[in-house]
């Protein structure tokens, strides 16, 4: 059995599927290291129909995902050591902290809602926890689930290969956006590699990365040398 388990619970199985079939995360599976699983909530109905959203009470646009369909695909999966994740634009903004913190959870279930959103009493019921991946409305919370999962799948040890490393990185260490990176060929339409990277002197290189890690920050992310973000909820 792998050390971690993520469930999606989604109308939208396909949107997801292709993605843990391919690159990181393919090769987190293959490893055994995680293992994913889809469910439907439309899978969960019992009339002919197969209802999975209805009108809001009280009126207005939109419609609201029905609580038994929805209840019956999380429970389907929950276990005592699970924690529910409900994607939405009312969750805590996702952080690199987040992604930690979700990325030490042995099993995790994540909720995408559809239409206006879920009705309340699901949330109530089981939710534990709001994500949201940013200001901005999605049509439904199946890309913004594989955005976390991404995240943080990634900080599981054992996912990263030597080749990369989530230690020296944006937003991760000393809070500054990372320095520019350079391969080969030395000299590309007419711009050079900068002179101190091909000098071999370490403390120098080291100086020049921390100087534009600085610089790059200053400019693109005041914010964050503002002491950062406040991800503890809302
Ligand atoms: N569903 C719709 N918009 C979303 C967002 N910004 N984050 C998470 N889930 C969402």
């Amino acid at each position: 059995m792998a050390h971690h388990s993520i469930d999606v619970v989604t109308l939208f199985p396909g949107m997801l599927t292709g993605y843990f079939g391919e690159s990181m995360l393919k090769r987190a599976v293959t490893r055994e290291l995680v293992r994913f699983r889809v469910i439907n909530p439309r899978d969960f109905t019992d009339d002919p129909h197969r209802t999975v959203d209805d009108r809001p009470y009280g009126g207005g646009a939109g419609m609201v995902m029905k609580p038994e369909p929805l209840v019956r695909a999380i429970e389907s999966v929950l276990t005592p050591e699970s924690r529910v994740v409900l994607m939405a634009p009312q969750g805590r903004v996702l952080t690199q902290a987040i992604a930690g913190e979700l990325a030490s959870c042995r099993h995790l279930i994540f909720v995408c809602g559809h239409y206006e959103g879920i009705d309340e009493r699901v949330k109530v019921a089981l939710v534990h926890d709001t994500v949201s991946i940013g200001d901005y409305v999605l049509t439904n919370g199946a890309l913004a689930a594989a955005v976390v999962i991404d995240a943080m799948v990634r900080l599981i040890p054992g996912v990263l290969g030597a080749e990369s490393s989530a230690e020296e990185e944006s937003f991760t260490g000393d809070g500054y956006l990372e320095y520019p990176h350079y391969t080969r060929p030395e000299y590309f339409r007419g711009m050079r590699v900068p002179e101190v990277l091909l000098s071999g002197n370490h403390a120098a290189i080291a100086q020049w990365r921390r100087e534009q890690s600085e610089s790059i920050t200053r400019t693109m992310r005041p914010d964050l040398l503002r002491g950062g973000r406040d991800d503890s909820g809302r």
